[in-house]
């Protein structure tokens, strides 16, 4: 199946190279393991085992992946590495192995490469928070997630700079997102990158009730 490419990064030479394309189906295996891990090393400290569980079937399963990549009011784009470049790239908490499985989870047989990271754009989403904006100039950056192995590569800029992209083409004005208040590190990304606070919101994780603030960032 053919893969549309959408940026290549211009790393400096002694950072790997990293490619963003479209998702596809064949994608959300590897999205749904970097999700889980991702979200559970991040996160999961803060909830009980049962919430996070719930939260990571509701919203990480293959079927709720595949559902985020096939759905219309969503692009889901994918950070990859070749996989010759990153041989402990497994996004399990496996340890690296020198004898990788024949069959890893993370390689597409069309592509070859290993995807590291991924991020959503969603459309349509509504946030009481921004009713002073005009519904239709507004778009979430819903999921930026990149595997804690491959953290400060440059990836997670990479993907959210490409849906900025993406959100102007599509005629947006503003992309919103919301961020845990006490996520230090995503909120640094998104600060250098242009977005600024512009209000709270609870975020509800069954017993939990987080709170989350609304960054936005005119595109
Ligand atoms: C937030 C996240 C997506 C950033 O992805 P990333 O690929 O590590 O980000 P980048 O490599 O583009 O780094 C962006 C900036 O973060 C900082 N940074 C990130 N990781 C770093 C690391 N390991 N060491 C040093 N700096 C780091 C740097 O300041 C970097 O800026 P620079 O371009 O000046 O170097 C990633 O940390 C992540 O997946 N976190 C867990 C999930 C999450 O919190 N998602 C956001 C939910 S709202």
């Amino acid at each position: 199946m053919a893969v549309q490419e959408v940026a290549t990064s211009a790393q400096s030479s002694h950072r790997p190279q990293i490619t963003l394309r479209h998702a596809t189906p064949a994608d959300a295996p590897s999205i749904s393991q970097i999700g889980i891990y991702t979200f559970t090393q991040t996160f999961g400290h803060s909830m009980s085992a049962h919430d996070l569980q719930a939260y990571l079937s509701s919203s990480y399963s293959l079927e709720a992946t595949t559902k985020d990549i096939l759905d219309l009011n969503k692009n889901m784009l994918v950070a990859t590495l070749p996989a010759l470049s990153q041989p402990q790239a497994s996004p399990s908490s496996s340890p690296p192995s020198h004898h990788p499985p024949s069959h890893h989870p993370d390689e597409s047989k069309d592509t070859e490469d290993v995807v590291v990271g991924f991020a959503l754009l969603t459309r349509g989403t509504t946030e009481p928070c921004l009713s002073t904006y005009a519904q239709d100039t507004l778009i979430e950056l819903q999921r930026l997630y990149v595997h804690p192995h491959h953290h400060g590569l440059g990836a997670g800029t990479l993907l959210a700079r490409e849906l900025e992209s993406i959100a102007r083409q599509q005629g947006f004005k503003y992309m919103w997102l919301g961020v845990w208040e006490e996520n230090l590190k995503a909120q640094r990304v998104y600060e250098k990158l242009g977005y600024r606070r512009v209000g709270d919101h609870n975020f509800v994780m069954g017993d939990e009730v987080q709170t989350d603030w609304l960054l936005v960032k005119e595109l």
